[in-house]
C-alpha cells in the first residue's frame, strides 16, 4: 500500500493539488492528508483557484520560511493591484494601505510607528481587564444546558478586548464585528465581492469619523496614540492610519477567537494532554504554542506575489503570479517536527520554530496580545468548569468552509 493510498480518499497527486485548489474542501475536517501528499509530491505547485488569477502553494516548511523572508515575494498589493482586483473586485484593497499588505521601507516606517504605540507597557495593562471580561463572559456561560462556546467566550472576549484597546465604544462593536466577519468569509463571486465592497465602505466610513471624533477629543487608547504619532511626527498619512485601525481590528479578534475555539477542542479530544496542563500549569505556554503548530488559526499567510521568477524546488513560479504559503503544512513537515501529527504540549522547542504567527518581517505583531489572551481564557476556562466537555462527538465539529482558508476556525463548538 502506498502512502497515498492511506490518506483519507486521496488517490493522486492532482486530486490534491485540485483540493488545495478549492480551499482543501471537501476536505475541510482534516485538510493535514492533502497538504502531506503536496509535500511529498508536489512541494511547489500550481494551482486552479475559482479566481483565476495564476497562484503557486508552497508547503514545505524550509520552503515556506524561506518565501516568508524573501524579499523577491512582495506583500505590497499596489505591485500586483490587477492580480487583486481581479480576486477581491476594484473597490477593495484602499482598507489594506497598511504594515501587512506593504514591503519596506514603508512597512519598516509602519511598524516602527505602530510599535511605539502597542508597547509591552500597555499589552501588560490589559491583564486584569482581560481576566475580568473573561471571567465576565463564563458567567454567562454557567448553565446546565449546552452552549456554544465560540458565540459565548472565544469571540466576545478578543473582540472586547482589540475594541477596547483601540477605544472603539461598546455600542458600536457589534457592527464592526458584523463587516469584519462579511470579509473574513469573503468568496470569489460577483455577489461576494458586491457584498465586500460594502462592508469595506461601512468599515472606512467607521474608521474615518472614529479618527475625526478621536482628533476633536484627545483619548487615552490606542487610536489616540496613533493619531498623536501621526500629528507630532507625520509620519503616517490619513489613509495609512485608518487602514491600520482596520487591520488591527480585524487581525486582532478572528485570529484569537479561532483559536481559543481549536484549543478548546484538542485538549477536550486529548485529555490526557488536558490533564498534564492541569496538573502543571507551567505546561500552558507550551501547550499554547504546541496548539498554534497543531492547529493553529491561520491555515495559509496573506497573498504575496513573485517580484521576479523564482525557482523552487525544480518549479518556477513567473514574475507576478500569486504566491501562498500553508503555514498550517509546513508546521506538520515531518522533515522538521518529530511525529507531527501527535499533539504534544510537551514538545521541545515548539515556540520558536512554529510558522504559526508568522516569520520575518510580517511575523504577528499581536503575538505577545494573542498569548496573554488565550493563557487567561484557558486558564479561567478550565478553572472554572473541570468538567467541560463536547456537546457532540468531535468529528461533526464544523469547520470554517471558505473558499479560500486564511483561517483555521470551528463554525460553533457546542460544550455541556
Ligand atoms: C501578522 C497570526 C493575533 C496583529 C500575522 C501573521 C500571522 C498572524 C500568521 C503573518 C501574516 C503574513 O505574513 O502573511 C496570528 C494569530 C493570532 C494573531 C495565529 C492569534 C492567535 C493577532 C492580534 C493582533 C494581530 C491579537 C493585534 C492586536 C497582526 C498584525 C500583523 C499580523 C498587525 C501584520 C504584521 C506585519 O505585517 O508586520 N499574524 N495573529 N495578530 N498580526 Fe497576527
Amino acid at each position: 500500500m502506498t502512502q497515498l493510498d492511506e490518506r483519507d480518499g486521496l488517490e493522486s497527486t492532482e486530486q490534491a493539488v485540485a483540493a488545495a485548489s478549492r480551499g482543501a474542501a471537501p476536505y475541510r475536517a482534516n485538510p493535514y492528508p492533502v497538504y502531506a501528499c503536496l509535500r511529498e509530491s508536489a512541494p511547489v505547485c500550481r494551482l486552479s483557484p475559482p479566481h483565476g488569477v495564476e497562484t503557486y502553494l508552497i508547503t514545505r516548511y524550509d520552503d515556506a520560511k524561506a518565501a516568508l523572508t524573501d524579499p523577491r515575494i512582495s506583500k505590497d498589493m499596489y505591485e500586483a493591484i490587477d492580480q487583486y482586483h481581479t480576486i477581491f473586485g476594484d473597490s477593495s484593497i484602499a482598507l489594506d494601505d497598511n504594515m501587512l499588505f506593504s514591503d519596506p521601507p514603508k512597512h519598516t516606517r509602519l511598524r516602527r510607528i505602530i510599535n511605539s504605540a502597542f508597547t509591552p507597557r500597555r499589552i501588560e495593562s490589559l491583564r486584569p481587564r482581560i481576566q475580568k471580561i473573561s471571567d465576565e463572559l463564563l458567567d454567562g456561560c454557567s448553565t446546565r444546558e449546552p452552549v456554544d462556546l465560540l458565540e459565548k467566550f472565544a469571540f466576545p472576549l478578543p473582540l472586547i478586548v482589540i475594541c477596547e484597546l483601540l477605544g472603539i465604544p461598546e455600542d458600536e462593536r457589534s457592527d464592526v464585528q458584523k463587516w469584519c466577519a462579511v470579509v473574513a468569509r469573503t468568496g470569489f463571486s460577483k455577489q461576494d465581492k458586491e457584498r465586500l465592497a460594502v462592508a469595506e465602505g461601512a468599515l472606512r466610513d467607521y474608521f474615518a469619523e472614529l479618527i475625526a471624533r478621536k482628533r476633536k477629543t484627545p483619548s487615552d487608547d490606542l487610536v489616540g496614540a496613533l493619531i498623536r504619532t501621526q500629528d507630532e511626527q507625520g509620519a503616517m498619512n490619513d489613509g495609512e492610519l485608518l487602514s491600520t485601525l482596520w487591520v488591527l481590528s480585524f487581525a486582532g479578534h478572528k485570529t484569537t477567537a479561532y483559536l481559543i475555539g481549536n484549543a478548546v477542542l484538542n485538549l477536550l479530544t486529548h485529555r490526557d494532554q488536558l490533564r498534564q496542563v492541569l496538573t502543571d500549569p507551567d505546561l500552558l505556554a507550551n501547550a499554547i504554542e504546541e496548539i498554534i503548530r497543531y492547529e493553529g488559526s491561520v491555515e495559509n499567510a496573506t497573498f504575496r506575489h513573485a517580484l521576479e521568477d523564482i525557482t523552487i524546488r525544480g518549479t518556477t513560479i513567473p514574475k507576478g503570479a500569486l504566491v501562498q504559503i500553508a503555514v498550517a503544512s509546513a508546521n506538520r513537515d515531518p522533515e522538521k517536527f518529530e511525529c507531527p501529527d501527535n499533539f504534544d504540549v510537551r514538545r521541545p522547542g515548539v515556540q520558536s520554530a512554529h510558522l504559526g504567527f508568522g516569520s520575518g518581517p510580517h511575523y504577528c505583531l499581536g503575538a505577545p496580545l494573542a498569548r496573554m489572551e488565550m493563557q487567561l481564557a484557558l486558564t479561567t476556562l478550565f478553572t472554572r468548569f473541570p468538567a467541560i466537555d463536547l456537546a457532540i462527538p468531535a468529528q461533526e465539529a464544523e469547520w470554517l468552509k471558505v473558499p479560500f482558508p486564511a483561517f483555521r476556525g470551528l463554525e460553533k463548538l457546542p460544550v455541556a
